[in-house]
């Protein structure tokens, strides 16, 4: 299957989330299924006034690997000459840039970046072009409705024209943050007048809501985001869904997600410890413990102590 050209595994994507979809994140829901992921949000005029951002640790969000691949590059800004520096010194190790015009935060929107260039699409649409003279990777945008309604139509043609390879719909405004429902009707809308791909987003986190996603919005292809943080094994549910399957992780398969995870963690030197026992938690939630298993891992106090709770209860589930 194929997206903007980029082969892809899957046609459900890891959204970008600042302070969640670290390497080691993203390369477990690619494990688990993703068919494309996404870095989180990375500042394009940080990048651009830094000559080897690569090697400079103060960017480790931009890291990636080989084996991520196809992964995609988020950056938000507003200075058009910035994202061009920008994607000239990254774009070599990713397959797509992605340029954020839908982040509420008003650390962003008070410059002018994120969803407040939803009140000036033509904007966005200069930063398309502009970033699309110094690249032959596919350049898209990921948008929400509008700032305060839905403008989501008139923002997608504006954006249209600057010929994006694809536009990343949330169905919330800016404003309504992550009340109420995402508006798949209003997806759809864009999708039907817009000739780039549309990825619809939006409050999936079942392989049956993935599947009315896509049906209510008429996209081929969606992208999972708070879903993913507590339940990454949704990726694999809906491939397995799509063949006629229902799927869901056996004991063993959680608490070898979370191996996963660990092991990235270790080897990108990227361990916090209140962030592997919550994630052990998280992935393994379902799992009927025993109480002095559930009593250890709540209590976990280093690395060895989560990950030694679950190979013995691992172990013991092996033997029986
Ligand atoms: C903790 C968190 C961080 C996020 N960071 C970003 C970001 O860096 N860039 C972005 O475009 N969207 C960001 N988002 C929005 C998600 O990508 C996604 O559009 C949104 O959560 C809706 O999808 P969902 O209902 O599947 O979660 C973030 C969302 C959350 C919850």
């Amino acid at each position: 299957m194929k997206f903007c050209n980029i082969k892809v595994s899957s046609n459900f994507f890891l959204a970008p989330m600042a302070a969640v979809t670290s390497l080691p994140f993203r390369l477990m829901c690619k494990k688990q299924g993703a068919g494309l992921t996404i870095t989180e949000q990375i500042n394009a005029t940080q990048i651009a006034r830094n000559p080897d951002p690569f090697t400079n640790n103060e960017f480790f969000t931009i890291r990636t690997v080989p084996e991520e691949k196809p992964v995609g590059v988020q950056l938000f800004g507003t200075v058009e000459k910035d994202f061009v520096k920008a994607v000239e010194v990254i774009e070599k190790n990713f397959d797509l840039i992605n340029i954020n015009c839908g982040c509420p935060a008003p650390r962003e929107t008070s410059i002018g970046a994120g969803a407040a260039l939803l009140k000036k699409p033509e904007k966005i649409a200069s930063i398309i072009e502009a970033i699309a003279s110094v690249t032959d990777k596919p350049v898209t945008a990921k948008i929400r409705l509008g700032w305060n309604k839905n403008d989501a139509v008139k923002i997608a043609k504006v954006i249209d024209r600057a010929e994006p390879d694809a536009i990343m719909v949330h169905g919330r405004t800016a404003d309504q943050k992550y009340m109420g429902e995402a508006d798949y009707d209003a997806i759809k809308a864009v999708k039907d007048v817009i000739g780039c791909e549309v990825v619809a987003n939006g409050d999936v986190d079942s392989a049956q809501k993935a599947e009315e996603l896509l049906h209510k919005t008429g996209c081929s292809f969606g992208m999972i985001g708070r879903a993913a943080m507590k339940n990454p094994f949704v990726f694999k549910e809906i491939q397995e869904h799509s063949k006629g399957k229902d799927w869901i992780p056996n004991d063993k398969e959680r608490i070898e997600a979370f191996f996963d995870y660990y092991e990235y963690c270790k080897k990108f030197d990227m361990i916090k410890v209140s962030d592997l026992k919550s994630k052990a938690i998280q992935f393994t939630k379902g799992i009927d413990f025993t109480k002095g298993t559930r009593v250890r891992l709540i209590g976990a106090k280093s690395e060895q102590e989560i990950v030694k709770a679950l190979e013995e209860f691992l172990k013991q589930t092996t033997a029986k």
